[in-house]
């Protein structure tokens, strides 16, 4: 009982400092990651290989803020918290950081060379994985803003449940990226196959959140 209203003290100040932070504040602190990334490459500190840190740092970064963009809707049914007008923000963002993760490969770690490009596509499954869920994201970025859920009306929430496929992919693209299994890999892929799963479920409030 005591630990319940203990819950209920630390909630409302939650709420509070929830409803001050204005989503366009989100953008700004969603560029901590790559402010933080920049540091270190200033500072020496990215190790041998930065490129490669460099590369899947932003691969971490823009899956992380997927995952999250869909954790949001689940939380805000299950708490009292409405984190739901944030979900553009984290969507926006998760496919800003895809996108430099996707030009670090094309600019820095292929250079161009289109003849690698095509040997890596052709031999490495993961990059081909990468590449679909990159570009089932591009529609969802490019209609995440009011005119666009305006003028695609019922087609607009259609066409985000793109997302799903989307992050299952990007998921498997982690997974198959290494030669052995990485226990982080499949962690992040078993939370992604929750949250879709989540979906299925009829979620209730929890009565003290
Ligand atoms: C054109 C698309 C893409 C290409 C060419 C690409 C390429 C790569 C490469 C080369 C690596 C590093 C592999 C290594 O170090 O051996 C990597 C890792 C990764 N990528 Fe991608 N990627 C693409 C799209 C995506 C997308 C759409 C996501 C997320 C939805 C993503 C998430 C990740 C993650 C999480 C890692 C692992 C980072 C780590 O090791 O911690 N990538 N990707």
């Amino acid at each position: 009982m005591a630990n319940i209203n203990k819950n209920i003290d630390i909630i409302k100040p939650i709420s509070l400092i929830l409803k001050k932070i204005k989503p366009s504040y989100l953008y700004i602190i969603l560029l901590l990651p790559l402010l933080a990334l920049i540091i270190e490459l200033m500072s020496g500190g990215l190790g041998v290989d930065p490129m490669r840190k460099i590369e899947r740092e932003l691969g971490d970064t823009g899956l992380n803020l997927l995952i999250f963009t869909l954790a949001l809707t689940p939380i805000t049914k299950l708490t009292s918290f409405n984190l739901i007008r944030y979900k553009r923000v984290f969507g926006l963002m998760s496919f800003f950081y895809i996108t430099l993760h996707f030009l670090t490969w094309l600019l820095l770690d292929m250079q161009l060379r289109w003849d690698e490009i095509i040997i890596s596509l052709t031999k490495k499954p993961f990059i081909v994985f990468g590449m679909v869920s990159l570009v089932l994201l591009v529609p969802l970025a490019i209609t995440s803003n009011n005119y666009s859920i305006r003028k695609l009306n019922n087609y607009w929430k259609r066409l985000h449940f793109l997302v799903y496929p989307a992050v299952i992919i990007g998921g498997l693209h982690y997974l198959l990226m290494a030669k052995t299994i990485q226990f982080d890999a499949v962690k992040t892929l078993i939370i992604i196959l929750l949250l879709i799963t989540l979906k299925f479920f009829k979620l209730k409030k929890i009565k003290w959140l």
